[in-house]
């Protein structure tokens, strides 16, 4: 299954309407997607809700609705900011639907079978926003209450008859698959605190809840219903149709290639995940990469701040592919990073208004002072048109593998660099001074027109909409991008004339 690839967003709870925050994993994880696709990859792209459990539960009640009819209206708001951010992927699930429902009690049944699960009593800390269970030591009290010291959310003491997972069994071969598969957790540093987690000790975990309705009931036992984060996990499977026996969308897809999430969520996918398909005998994921947090003027998003950063507002007044481009660039990969609005306007203007789009206008339009529209066909390349086209093939390789590593970061800086010194080479060339060289002048032109369309390729990750805007001025469509042809300096020669295009980006003024 070499050339397939499994890539997956958290599926996000809809309590409230979608913030940056859950934007940011969307956007993160159709770069991936979409780079494999035009790497030749054959992609499944998921993402999704996950509707069960306390947390939504209780926001119905909040919201004086029925709770799977608040679900529907929230999963939609949802559903529908995965259109506005041009998301490539397959499916969207919510785990209230049957076919997650069918898939949750097979993974159970297997465990079962498997004498992974045992009825007991739980009693210890549970908070309803996390959907956690946190030992004595996880907790402090903050403001006369009780808080985890992990997540900062309230908690409060649970005491009931439980479903438990053997999780505590499965410690050292968890650290031992960490160990042999350094690439299993990313970044590093999540590694390091899942492992050190792990080493702490495990404890066996509880998997159902006798109080709660709002759920998938444990199928031996309908007094119970599943723990919310076993039901939500299993998502990852449902989508493939785990369901059912023959299914070849899972042969083909599973297991996951990656699975995006944020740094919070690491325990539960870098852990209990792995533990619960070790038990079921089900092939682990490749990679689980904890991304960082998106912070609102240097601060968390919280309501009570009111810093709340709403993605529609800003793609409204800035449209979608500048946030794309920012979270991707200004957002180091793997770290937590701010968004304001200021800098979101710097960035347009000076990386994308001034950098990108004027180097194309500019070619364009000397292309068509000069030479009406034709690309030039008599060439010959010296040894600074070889440097510039030999530096970014030598260098486009590594960047192939270095997604493969999840190193947003380096594609960011390749493209970065490769515009800056295309911009370079076309100011230092200067062809307007080579009209007495046909030569000469035919080759800067042909060179510029040839760095416009690799790196328009190479943007088409990260603003999609852009990079097809920008690829017609060579008639290229979105089925014909590929990383095949990047390289080959003779593609321009089978295309005679290119097309003008409108401005790529309008710079932001504010008076
Ligand atoms: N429902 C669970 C995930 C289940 S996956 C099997 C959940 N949902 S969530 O809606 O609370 O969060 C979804 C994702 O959004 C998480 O990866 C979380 O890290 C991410 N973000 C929420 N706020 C965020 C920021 N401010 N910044 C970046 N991502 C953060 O957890």
């Amino acid at each position: 299954m070499k050339n397939n690839y499994y890539i997956t967003t958290p599926i996000y709870y809809p309590s409230a309407k979608p913030h940056m925050g859950h934007a940011y994993s969307s956007i993160v994880a159709d770069f991936f997607a979409r780079f494999k696709k035009i790497n030749g990859f054959k992609v499944y792209f998921l993402t999704g809700t996950d509707e069960h459990g306390q947390k939504i539960e209780k926001a119905s009640i909040d919201a004086k609705m029925d709770t799977l009819e608040f679900c529907n209206k929230i999963s939609k708001t949802f559903k529908d900011l995965s259109l506005k951010l041009n998301l490539s992927n397959n499916d969207f699930i919510r785990t209230t639907e049957e076919r997650h429902k069918l898939s949750v009690e097979k993974l159970w049944k297997i465990l079962e079978k498997k004498n992974e699960i045992y009825l007991s009593k739980y009693s210890g800390w549970y908070s309803v926003s996390d959907e956690a269970f946190y030992s004595d030591d996880e907790i402090i009290e903050k403001d006369n209450e009780k808080v985890s010291k992990i997540s900062g959310s309230k908690v409060e003491w649970v005491e009931e008859e439980s479903f438990f997972f053997k999780l505590s069994k499965w410690q050292n071969t968890l650290l031992d698959y960490y160990e042999k598969n350094p690439e299993f957790i990313r970044p590093e540093s999540r590694r390091n605190e899942v492992v050190s987690f792990v080493k702490g000790g495990l404890k066996d975990l509880s998997i159902s809840r006798k109080s709660l309705k709002w759920g998938i009931k444990v199928p031996s036992n309908n007094d119970h219903v599943i723990y919310v984060w076993l039901d939500a996990l299993t998502n990852y499977l449902s989508a493939l149709d785990f369901k059912s026996e023959d299914n070849d969308i899972y042969k083909n897809f599973w297991p996951a290639n990656l699975h995006l999430i944020g740094k919070d969520i690491i325990r539960f996918h870098a852990v209990y995940w792995p533990a619960f398909l070790l038990a079921a005998n089900i092939s682990l994921p490749k990679t689980i990469y904890g991304h960082g947090w998106i912070l609102s003027n240097d601060e968390k998003m919280s309501k009570s701040k009111g810093n709340i950063l709403d993605p529609l507002e800003i793609i409204d007044k800035y449209g979608l592919d500048p946030l794309r481009f920012y979270l991707l660039k200004e957002v180091s990969f793997g770290n937590d990073g701010n968004i304001s609005k200021e800098k979101l306007e710097n960035c347009i203007n000076s990386d994308l208004a001034n950098n990108y789009g004027n180097l194309c206008q500019r070619v364009i339009s000397f292309t068509e002072k000069n030479f009406d529209l034709n690309i030039p066909d008599e060439i010959n390349l010296m040894d600074q048109d070889k440097l510039i086209l030999g530096k970014f093939n030598k260098n486009f390789d590594i960047l192939v593998n270095s997604i493969d590593k999840q190193d947003i970061n380096f594609y960011v800086k390749f493209l970065m660099d490769t515009l800056f010194s295309s911009n370079k080479y076309f100011n230092d060339e200067a062809p307007w001074n080579k009209k007495d060289d046909k030569t000469r002048l035919n080759t800067i032109v042909y060179v510029s027109l040839e760095l416009i369309r690799r790196i328009s390729i190479i943007i088409y990750p990260i603003m999609p909409k852009s990079s097809l805007n920008a690829l017609k001025i060579f008639n290229i469509k979105e089925n014909e991008i590929d990383f095949k042809s990047i390289k080959d300096d003779n593609f321009l020669k089978n295309i005679k004339k290119i097309n003008k295009i409108g401005i790529l980006f309008n710079k932001i003024t504010n008076d």
